[in-house]
């Protein structure tokens, strides 16, 4: 008999190790790495299903079967590519709470009033919650089903009838077992083996299956990164519990584009798409105040306009404190550093705070020069012009960088209707350098706030230091 080999999985990324560690080499995480015993060749966990499949000729192969089918939502439909295809996989993540199951549910809902069957499985919920949550988004329709259980074989017998469902909905792949794999729902091998057996008979089914993955920052269960390379889409759900936005985003799509991004409100009907979301994160934004700037900001290829605050205050600590909120933190040490430098500026009496505004989590660094803005608004005490807008990079030596999406930027500021805007210089315009924008902004009015002058040559010479 074959000898039973183990081999150790990340539960966070998915990489493999021969030996047990206690860091992932792959993404750094500690305590994640989890035995996971081998199979004998001859069988896999896959072994159920396998049926003696031979090779075809690509041209003769049938085409695929089914039409897509519409989510519900035409703005998904059109991120999906056309919306469902028969037979693909989904991978659905997001951290507990923030409203997958609401979302699916919904979706459930909006499919099965169409007529075509939706089933829902759930680990975590029992038919009676189920069906009050489902009354309440308006989602109880004839053919919409659901089963709860823990075991996933439950449904293979489904999916192998002749009455297979359109949709399938498995909230969420963490909590259900198969009896070919080992171990507790939601460890390595458990969720690797019900994602691969209800993928494999989906896609025999013409059934579309959209797992749900608990994503969890301490990495207790297995993360749904395992998953992605399985499944044909991969979605993730974000914001923060205490906001009612949540973006969805497409992070991996075999039907159509990739880093697409959609803004839901939570509300008591479930989630409601915001159609317009350029300016939703605006809020009650007040224009005459200082250190409050309006930044055309990119997430996945859509430009938003946002709110950046800062608050430059006189410290009463001997180390003054530099808090951000919705960015980076680091990013605003190295911008209070490059104005300190390049527009000589001292900080060092100053607490510096800054955020952005509705609880959105900023990675653009375009974020950049609203930041620096309304730094100097603030710290001048002068508000910024009412409709003035910015984007750019500001990189070490003070200089304005492009940014990606510029047109996009451009196009979504003119049809707000923004002016005067400050990016990144192209063809004679736009602004070069910070100092270029302190003198745009504040003209004469920016009070000199000279350090001691520096001996030596002045610090923006190329000849480095002095
Ligand atoms: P849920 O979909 O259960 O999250 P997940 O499946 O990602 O863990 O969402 C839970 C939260 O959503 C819960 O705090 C209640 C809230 N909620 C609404 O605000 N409106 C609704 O219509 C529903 C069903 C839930
Ligand atoms: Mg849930």
């Amino acid at each position: 008999m074959a000898k039973q080999r183990e081999v150790y999985v990340c539960s966070s990324c998915g990489a493999r190790s021969m030996q047990w560690k206690g860091q992932c080499g792959s993404c750094n995480a500690w305590n994640t790495l989890e035995a996971v015993a081998v199979a004998p060749a001859g069988r896999n966990t896959a072994a159920r299903t396998a049926v003696m499949e031979a090779p075809v000729a690509l041209k003769d192969a049938p085409d695929s079967e089914g039409a897509t089918f519409s989510t519900g939502l035409d703005a998904l439909d059109r991120i999906l590519g056309k919306g469902f295809v028969p037979g693909a996989s989904a991978l659905v993540g997001g951290e507990p709470g923030i409203g997958k199951s609401t979302l699916l549910l919904q979706l459930a809902g909006y499919v099965a009033a169409t007529g075509k069957t939706a089933l829902y499985l759930s680990g975590e919920e029992s038919i009676s919650q189920i069906k009050a949550r489902a009354e309440r988004l308006g989602a109880l329709h004839d053919t919409l089903q659901a089963l709860c259980t823990s075991r996933a074989d439950d449904v293979y017998p489904v999916l192998e009838s002749s009455d297979a469902p359109d949709l399938l909905i498995v909230d969420s792949v963490q909590t259900l077992t198969s009896a070919r794999a080992e171990g507790l729902p939601g460890n390595v091998s458990q969720v690797r083996a019900v994602a691969t057996e209800l993928t494999e008979l989906c896609r025999k089914s013409n059934t579309a299956v959209l797992f749900v993955g608990h994503v969890t920052k301490d990495g207790s269960i297995a993360g749904p990164k395992l998953l992605e390379h399985m499944v044909d889409t991969v979605i993730s759900l974000e914001g923060d519990r205490h906001q009612v936005f949540r973006l969805l985003r497409v992070l991996k799509n075999r039907f159509g584009p990739n880093q697409e991004l959609l803004v839901f409100q939570m509300q008591g009907q479930g989630m409601a798409l915001v159609d317009d979301p350029s300016t939703y994160f605006l809020g009650a934004r007040d224009p005459s105040l200082s250190g409050t700037a309006v930044v055309m900001g990119m997430e996945s290829q859509r430009p938003f306009a946002v709110e950046v605050q800062a608050l430059a205050a006189k410290t009463f600590l001997s180390i003054p404190r530099r808090t951000g909120l919705g960015f980076d933190v680091n990013r605003l040490h190295l911008l209070l550093a490059v104005l300190e430098k390049r527009l000589r500026l001292n900080f060092g009496q100053m607490d510096i705070y800054a955020k952005v505004g509705g609880g959105l989590r900023m990675q653009d660094p375009g974020m950049d020069l609203g930041l620096v803005a309304a730094v100097l608004s603030s710290l001048y005490d002068i508000p910024l012009p009412e409709r003035a807008l910015f984007w750019g990079e500001v990189d070490l030596n003070g200089q304005i960088r492009p940014v990606s999406g510029q047109g996009l930027r451009h196009d979504q500021a003119k049809r707000l209707g923004y002016g005067p805007l400050f990016f990144p210089a192209e063809d004679g315009k736009g602004v070069r350098t910070l100092a270029d924008l302190q003198k745009a902004v504040f003209g004469k009015d920016a009070p000199v706030m000279r350090k001691t002058p520096p001996s030596g040559p002045p610090p923006d010479s190329r000849t480095g230091e002095k």
